[in-house]
This record gives structure tokens, sequence and C-alpha cells, in this order.
């Protein structure tokens, strides 16, 4: 069994080291600017952001901006001609109230549906058991699509927050308790 790792920081600077498995098309790297920005322009204006009114840029503010408790990462896929393209982009705040909060998932359109986002979100629950934490993210309720994901990942709804990120818009909040 593997030995509980309590330090959740060092778990997730880990996460860009471990997650290259031999038989995986998907890597996790940490985010560095120039080198993986070719997701950013098809992913800052789709869904749930468009409806939510995010500007145009800030996908590209939020991975470069200064940030000392955001975890960014660039989720990386290989073709079968072994290209290896920028697909999304994960990032965690830790430490937020009571554990690690998943706070922007994002994959671009031409990688969404091949397990990308499966595999990110798996490293991260494997790094929040082995520091024994709850796990938190959050979707909009326009978008029930993604909400499926996180169910089927063990995510349990905890609370519907109105008006939270704009006014008519409510986001759920759901916790993956890794603790046990
Ligand atoms: C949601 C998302 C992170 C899933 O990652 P992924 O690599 O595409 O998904 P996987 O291949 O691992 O799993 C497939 C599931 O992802 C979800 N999904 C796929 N495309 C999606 C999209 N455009 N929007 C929302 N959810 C989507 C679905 O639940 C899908 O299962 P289904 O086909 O049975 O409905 C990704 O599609 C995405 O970034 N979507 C747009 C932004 C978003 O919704 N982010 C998350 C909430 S803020």
């Amino acid at each position: 069994m593997t030995k509980p790792v309590r330090d959740m920081r060092k778990n997730l600077r880990l996460l860009a080291r471990d997650a290259h498995d031999g038989g995986s098309p998907f890597r996790i790297a940490r985010f560095a600017a120039p080198r993986h920005a070719e997701a950013i322009a098809p992913i800052e204006p789709i869904e749930p952001w468009a409806s939510l009114g995010y500007p145009a840029g800030w996908l590209e503010k939020y991975l470069t901006g200064r940030d000392t408790a955001l975890y960014r990462f660039a989720l990386l896929r290989e073709n079968e001609s072994g290209d290896v393209a920028t697909a999304g982009y994960m990032a965690v705040r830790f430490p937020w109230l009571v554990g690690p909060f998943l706070e922007l998932l994002a994959i671009a359109p031409a990688h969404q549906g091949l397990g990308l986002g499966a595999f990110a979100v798996a490293r991260l629950q494997q790094a929040a058991h082995l520091a024994e934490r709850q796990l938190w993210t959050s979707v909009a309720l326009h978008n029930p699509r993604a909400a499926r994901f996180y169910e089927r990942l063990g995510f349990a709804p905890t609370a519907d927050v109105p008006d939270l990120l704009r006014p008519g818009f409510t986001e759920r909040l759901l916790r993956y308790d890794a603790r046990t």
C-alpha cells in the first residue's frame, strides 16, 4: 500500500512529473508560457465561459498572472504520429478552505471526449488520496454534461450557489472525499 504523503503541495508538484504512463497518450506538465499556449485561443470562447460573459483574454491572464496558491498545468495529448499537442489546462487552488479546489478544467474542443479530462482528474484524486484530503470543484448548472462527468468520477453535489459568478447563473459545489 502507498504510504500517505500528507503534504498536498508536494503531491501537486509531483502531478506534473509523475504523470507519464507508458501506454497512455496523455501527460500532465507544469504550465509554461509560451510553450503551452496553443490551446488558449480555442478554449477562451467556449461554454460555460461564453454564457458567463468572460472577456477576451481571460484564460491567458488566468494562466499567466501572479497567483502563488494556484497550481497550473498543461494537459498534453500525443497523437498516432507521436506529435504532442497542448490539449487543455487544469488549475488547482491550494490551500483552499478545507482541501484543494479544482478551479479550472478545460479541454480544447478538438480534444474533448477522448478521456483526457478523466485522466487529469484521476491523477488529482490520487494526489488527494495520498494526502487524505477532500477535493472540491464546481460546475455551472447550465453545463449538465460537465456535472455528469464529475459525478461519474465520484464527486457528489454538496450545494447550489446562486449568482456566484454572474447574476442569474448558479454554480454547483461538488466534493470528492479522499480522506478514507
Ligand atoms: C468537461 C471536460 C473537462 C471533460 O473532459 P474530456 O476530456 O472532454 O472528457 P472525457 O473524455 O474524459 O469524458 C467524456 C465526458 O466528458 C463530458 N464532456 C465531453 N465534452 C464536453 C463538453 N463540451 N462540455 C461539457 N462536458 C463535456 C461528458 O460528460 C462526456 O461524457 P458523455 O460523452 O457520456 O456525455 C471537457 O469536455 C471540457 O473542457 N469541456 C468544456 C469546458 C468544461 O465544461 N469544463 C468543466 C467545467 S468548468
